[in-house]
């Protein structure tokens, strides 16, 4: 339903829900900053994923640092292979990043086949530890989370005397100096990562990875990721990163096409491996029964949190006459919307304003609830319709006399008269069933 990103955009600006970063100095390239109404949305699809993942007695979570030691870098093979081909426009000057190597390649911007030689460009962020600017003293802001987890792999096996096969989940803060940015969220400079990495048997390393694509799949689409924008993508073995065995995609259809949205990557004992070597510590798991000592297979799976918000909003933004209008409304499911029940009176007199108040704060103690007043009650449900609050309780004269009020619908628009008495029991019935 959504063609381009321009009017997701510009609602989100609109209402609350993500601003351009450092706006009032024109901005930041790939950088954006989360309103308050966006900051709750991401809460609740994180906290969805975290308890999805942590509720379940094989995985545990986790939060590492996001600044870590520059030999970790080294190991991962980040320092040498985190590179994308960079190439320069000879006729506009325009540099972006070629996206195919093998494909004949034209500028972006103008179209002209007069390009560079494709250079290799570095992805990650530098900076100085301390307070002396040496070469002793660069690292780097983390450009994945991954790597966090496998090398507390130890500390958690013997801390929380897990037995593989158990998984670690993490949430956090990623950096990349992408060279081509754009596509409003979809990829930033700065970025969230739900990663979940999986240690396991090599024996069992196949099955796992099925276990997971599968999982992940019915994950997105109980989220509210129509099945229709959804594809599995696996990498042929030339596509393969060099630390995986296998890898899939999980693409969604974006307004600019089909996507990568979440990976799922088999990377063998790469990782584990790696760290042995750098750090000269024994990595490996003892498995008592069977008398065996092994390092661990990996899988994991990977969502931009924000790439995964960006789906969601593309999902739920729908448009559709009513009478000589537009009405825009966001079909969020009740569990991620910001706000999940409107309060309106629906005039400002002092004993329907009391009564709203009275309501507004019994719901608070369930649901995430806004009270609002101004305006006329049409440009109130448009603006609700908008931030994808799926109920909508108006207040009028007869609730003062009948304790009864108008439930309205954000999907069909329809109305019920429900009882105040009810009305907590109504609200939870209704979301229920979406
Ligand atoms: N640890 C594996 C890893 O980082 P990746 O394919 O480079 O794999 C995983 O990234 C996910 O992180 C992607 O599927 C995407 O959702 C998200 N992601 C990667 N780069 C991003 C960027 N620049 N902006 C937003 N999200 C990004």
């Amino acid at each position: 339903m959504l063609s381009n990103l321009s009017s997701l955009v510009s609602l989100c600006k609109r209402r609350g829900v993500i601003f351009p970063s450092s706006e009032i100095y024109g901005g930041l390239s790939a950088c954006w900053d989360y309103g308050p109404l966006g900051v709750q949305l991401k809460r609740n699809v994180q906290e969805y994923w975290w308890q999805e993942m942590t509720c379940r007695e094989d995985v545990v979570g986790l939060d590492s640092s996001i600044l870590m030691h520059p030999k970790i870098w080294e190991a991962s093979g980040h320092l040498s292979e985190f590179s994308d081909p960079l190439v320069d426009c000879r006729n506009c000057k325009y540099r972006f990043r070629m996206e195919n190597e093998s494909t004949k390649v034209q500028c972006p911007k103008c179209g002209s086949s007069n390009l560079t030689e494709p250079r290799p460009f570095h992805l990650m962020f530098q900076t100085q530890a301390g307070p002396m600017q040496e070469d002793t003293s660069v690292i780097y802001l983390r450009p994945e989370t991954a790597q966090g987890i496998y090398v507390n792999f130890l500390n958690v096996c013997s801390s929380m005397r897990k037995k593989i096969p158990f998984g670690v989940a993490q949430v956090g803060k990623a950096f990349r100096n992408e060279i081509t940015v754009g596509n409003f969220i979809f990829r930033a400079r700065e970025f969230e990562q739900m990663e979940m990495q999986f240690f396991v048997h090599p024996s069992t390393a196949d099955s796992h990875f099925e276990y997971w694509k599968e999982k992940r799949q019915n994950s997105l689409l109980t989220m509210g990721i129509p099945k229709d924008k959804l594809r599995v993508h696996s990498h042929s073995k030339y596509q393969l990163a060099h630390y995986a065995h296998k890898a899939v995609d999980l693409e969604f259809l974006f307004p600019m096409g089909w996507k990568e949205l979440e990976g799922i990557h088999h990377r063998g004992d790469f990782d584990l491996t790696q760290h042995q070597k750098f750090s000269r510590k024994k990595i490996s798991y003892t498995d008592i029964e069977r008398k065996e000592s092994y390092v661990p297979y990996v899988i994991e799976t990977s969502i931009g949190l924000d790439r995964l918000i960006l789906a969601l909003l593309c999902s739920a933004y729908h448009e559709e006459k009513v009478k000589e209008d537009t009405r825009t409304f966001l079909r969020l499911l009740p569990k991620f919307s910001p706000v999940q029940v409107a309060v309106l009176p629906l005039q400002k007199q002092a004993a329907l304003k009391d009564l709203a108040l009275k309501i507004t704060n019994d719901l608070r103690k369930n649901w995430r609830v806004e009270y609002d007043d101004s305006g006329s009650i049409g440009k109130r449900y448009r603006r609700q319709d908008e931030i994808g609050t799926p109920f909508c309780v108006t207040i009028d004269f007869d609730s003062l006399s009948d304790q009864c009020m108008t439930c309205r619908h954000r999907d069909t628009m329809n109305q019920d008269r429900i009882a105040l008495s009810s009305l907590a029991h109504y609200l939870a019935d209704k979301s229920s069933i979406f």
